[in-house]
């Protein structure tokens, strides 16, 4: 649509829309024909090709990013007692995690130009509980990893990579995921590797990933045996069907989405753009965010939603939320900076160059 018929026939620009062909749906058709459609081959087929693409040794498939996270938690034995560092700017799940397991959740800042937690920050919010440090890849552009990897080697700490929204992230010429410590990855209808939901642990560990396994599984090893505590957080083999055509796509996705990306920076006024620190050779763009002036952000937002536009704010300060409140005390200035600033602007899959052009056109209109 150019923008005559746009203005004819409002066009619709969903947040993240995700990209169904007909492989997803003949992979998923030919699942549900089989007679087995809870996790079996088709998962272990999908482990073996994600752990291919990311360079690791094993990958554990999981019904979502929450199971992953608190998999690996379980399998890395934190609970009650002990303390895991958190950036405070993150999707709620990464702090539920933790919550989930008993554990305590202990918040750190980010760097306010690239929405990412730094080894610096997190340093100082180490105290002598502190048994993990799980940082985020915010819109799934890499932290600095050899920073945190040393920073949890010197301090004896569980590394546990929250890439829930990396996947194709690549950072000094390799993966995200392919650095032995443990990572997780998210396969949400939003993210790039989209199966409705879904999600997986990767590490180069063979006995932490048969934990892990089994953690999934009601802590089963063959059948009706149960050696560690463990629940239910099989994906569907339907899913994962899904998801492997997602796969086989994610190089063309990371291409696109970069070219929404350069779009957006190229057309955008008034806004700022989450920085690319140098480390980063791959930022696969699962989110877009732009932070605007304060003052301006709710009548920017009505603008774009008015116009058939979908914006989130990813995302709001936790230690201000009803539930979590109580449960943080100080102040993440950057956190609170990023998040009364921000929106997300759309990034998906399945959107195309006019799409994001109308965003533009839009987004500039409200924001003089
Ligand atoms: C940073 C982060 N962590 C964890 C998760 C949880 O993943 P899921 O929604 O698959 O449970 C998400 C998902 O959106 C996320 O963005």
């Amino acid at each position: 649509m150019d923008q005559k018929t746009d203005q004819k026939m409002q066009r619709q620009v969903p947040w993240s829309p995700p990209d169904m062909g007909e492989s997803e749906k003949k992979a998923a058709i030919e699942v549900i024909n089989s007679g087995w459609i809870t996790q079996g081959k088709i998962t272990e087929a999908l482990e073996k090709e994600l752990a291919g693409k990311i360079g690791c040794k094993h990958c554990v498939v999981v019904n979502n990013g929450t199971s992953a996270l608190i998999t690996a938690l379980l399998a890395h034995g934190i609970g009650p007692g002990d303390e895991v560092i958190v950036p405070a700017l993150t999707f709620i799940a990464t702090i539920n995690s933790v919550i989930a397991v008993g554990a305590k959740p202990v918040l750190a800042d980010s760097d306010i130009e690239t929405f990412n937690t730094t080894p610096e920050i997190v340093k100082q919010r180490i105290t002598e509980k502190t048994k993990a440090i799980m940082p985020v890849d915010v819109a799934g552009m890499p932290v600095d990893i050899d920073g945190f990897k040393k920073l949890a080697e010197e301090n004896n700490l569980v590394l546990i990579e929250d890439a829930a929204e990396a996947i194709g992230a690549g950072y000094k010429g390799r993966n995200i995921g392919s650095f032995g410590h443990t990572s997780i990855f998210s396969f949400h209808m939003a993210k790039l590797c989209a199966g409705g939901e879904g999600g997986c642990i990767s590490t180069d560990d063979d006995a932490f990933a048969e934990k892990c396994r089994m953690i999934c599984n009601h802590g089963m090893k063959g059948r009706y045996e149960y050696l560690s505590f463990g629940l239910n957080f099989r994906i569907t083999d339907i899913q994962s069907a899904i998801i492997r055509e997602q796969l086989k796509k994610l190089d063309h996705y990371v291409k696109s989405r970069n070219g929404f990306a350069d779009i957006y920076k190229k057309n955008l006024k008034n806004a700022v753009f989450q920085k690319i620190p140098s480390y980063v050779d791959a930022h696969p763009w699962m989110i877009f965010g732009v932070l605007v002036d304060k003052d301006k952000r709710d009548a920017i937002i009505k603008k774009l939603n008015e116009n058939g536009i979908g914006t989130r704010i990813c995302w709001p300060a936790p230690h201000k939320q009803g539930y979590h409140t109580g449960l943080f005390s100080g102040s993440y200035p950057n956190c609170e900076e990023i998040s009364s600033r921000i929106i997300n602007l759309p990034m998906g899959n399945a959107l195309t160059v006019a799409d994001i052009e109308y965003v533009c056109r839009i987004f500039n209109e409200a924001n003089r």
